[in-house]
């Protein structure tokens, strides 16, 4: 097939995604939810095996790394710890006459996009009072042209409250990441494991924020998955500089090799100065070329001892560690790589999409292993028991070591296309020739070539194609 290198637009993902079952607008049949969707049948999967390889990577495959799954609503003394309550906001304005909300800086952002300016502002460094006078000073508009109120400051926390009165003694909230439950738990993780530093605590988990931006897909929304890691050290044994350009590399690594997405559509953006949260020491983000433009993927930050220092001054309670051999007690350093699992699986489909020329065929160049199935069966005629019987036959014996989906309908043509759409990499035919010499036609994916296999060498060969 010659393939179009054009990079599919936001539109052509979310069709696809709806078409195909990745992913569906949040409660569709009532009129849906801003920034939220769902992962349907082939989305769960593909989101499922981003977790896993993550998992394995990080986690299963280190022994200086350890798992944990900590709860969504926390003691909220947390985040007041954290300093979430006070500062984790967004700057917000509203449309003076239809009252929409949006963020001030992307509308900024925006702006500065389609004028030149000899100095433009760095957007991500500007206060709320910065972000105001630049609006009312170039007479910045709402998207529907109307005037904005001031800048201010918009908490992202979703706050709920534990039992039947709903007062400020029973506030809570839903966690805004899922950091602060590593932090809370550190003591308790160095008491109950065999543990030395440095090591690390990763977990995957659900995290929500109430955002105001619409439009990104799954980009941004209320609610997401992190999968996020503190790396504890000992700042006199351990080079901060070394080990966060280890776990940059990690980053890099798990991105192109595990996941096989193309170099060219990432790179490194450093924080400046005035961008980067005060207790962080550096910072930098790993940005993808996304439909909409290069966007944070992947952030790494050295948080220096700040959250268990705070956590102890919350609490009262000791979180300091003991050196085994010299009993020095001292507070960890961190380092903190912090992703997005949707947003990974956001730029994993826009990788894998790949139309023909004419726009006619669209293949999602999936790696095996990210596929939601990793073989079709079809018997070339529905309506020959013979053929059928025999199809169901190689189903039960893929399904043993695969995920393995049926599909019988229409024509053959179709539902190679059909395949192809959800990135599944070979397709195996039963037809009458197989009933003469026990032999399937496999059809590769990525090429649209065909060949024979006896039954008997299928799983074999298949093993080889997708382990590798
Ligand atoms: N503990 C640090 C932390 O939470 P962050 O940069 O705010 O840092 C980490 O979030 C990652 O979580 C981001 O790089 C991004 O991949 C993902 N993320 C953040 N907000 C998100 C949202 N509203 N929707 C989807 N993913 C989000």
């Amino acid at each position: 097939m010659s393939s179009s290198t054009t990079s599919p637009t936001l539109d052509e993902i979310v069709a696809l995604s709806k078409r195909r079952g990745f992913v569906y607008p949040t409660s569709e049949i009532y009129g849906g939810l801003a920034n939220a969707y769902e992962y349907g049948p082939n989305g769960v999967e593909l989101l499922r095996k981003i977790k896993n390889l993550w998992w394995e990577f990080f986690i299963s495959k280190r022994s200086d790394m350890l798992g944990l799954d900590s709860q969504i609503i926390l003691h909220p003394r947390t985040w007041e710890a954290s300093g979430h309550v006070s500062s984790f906001t967004d700057p917000l304005v509203e449309d003076q006459v239809t009252h929409k909300r949006y963020r001030a800086d992307h509308l900024i952002e925006s702006w500065l996009s389609k004028h030149s300016l000899d100095n433009p502002p760095v957007v991500e460094s500007m206060s709320v009072q910065d972000m105001s006078q630049f609006i009312s000073a170039n007479n910045i508009k709402s998207p529907d042209g109307n005037p904005l109120s001031a800048a201010k400051s918009f908490n992202l926390l979703f706050e709920t409250s534990i039992g039947v009165v709903a007062d400020e003694s029973n506030k809570v909230y839903l966690r805004g990441e899922t950091a602060q439950g590593i932090f809370s738990n550190f003591k308790q993780i160095v008491d109950s494991n065999r543990v030395k530093l440095p090591f690390g605590v990763g977990q995957i988990g659900k995290s929500f924020r109430n955002e105001i931006t619409t439009g990104q897909f799954i980009f941004r929304t209320l609610e997401f998955e992190q999968a996020e890691i503190e790396y504890f050290f000992n700042p006199k044994d351990t080079d901060w500089q070394v080990l966060f350009k280890d776990w940059q590399d990690k980053m890099w690594q798990f991105v192109t090799e595990i996941l096989g997405i193309n170099p060219d559509k990432l790179r490194w953006r450093r924080h400046e100065d005035s961008e980067r949260s005060f207790y962080s020491k550096d910072t930098y983000d790993l940005e993808y070329q996304y439909p909409f433009g290069w966007k944070e993927l992947w952030g790494i930050a050295y948080r220096t001892d700040y959250d268990l220092k705070q956590h102890m001054e919350f609490s009262g309670r000791s979180l300091e560690y003991i050196d085994p051999l010299t009993q020095e007690k001292f507070i960890p350093h961190v380092i903190e790589p912090a992703v997005g699992i949707n947003r990974l699986l956001l730029m994993v489909l826009c990788d894998a999409y790949r139309p023909d020329a004419q726009r006619e065929r669209l293949v999602l160049e999936l790696q095996p292993k990210l596929a939601p199935y990793q073989v079709a069966v079809f018997p070339l005629l529905k309506n020959k028991p013979e053929l059928v019987d025999r199809a169901k036959t190689v189903y039960q014996l893929l399904q043993n070591n695969y995920r393995v989906t049926w599909d019988e309908r229409g024509n053959i043509g179709k539902r190679y296309l059909s395949q192809d759409e959800i990135g599944t990499p070979y397709c195996v035919t039963i037809d009458f020739e197989t009933l003469e010499n026990d032999s399937v036609t496999v059809r590769h994916r990525d090429t649209a070539t065909q060949e024979r296999i006896k039954i008997n060498d299928l799983e074999g060969w298949l093993q080889d194609k997708l382990l590798r």
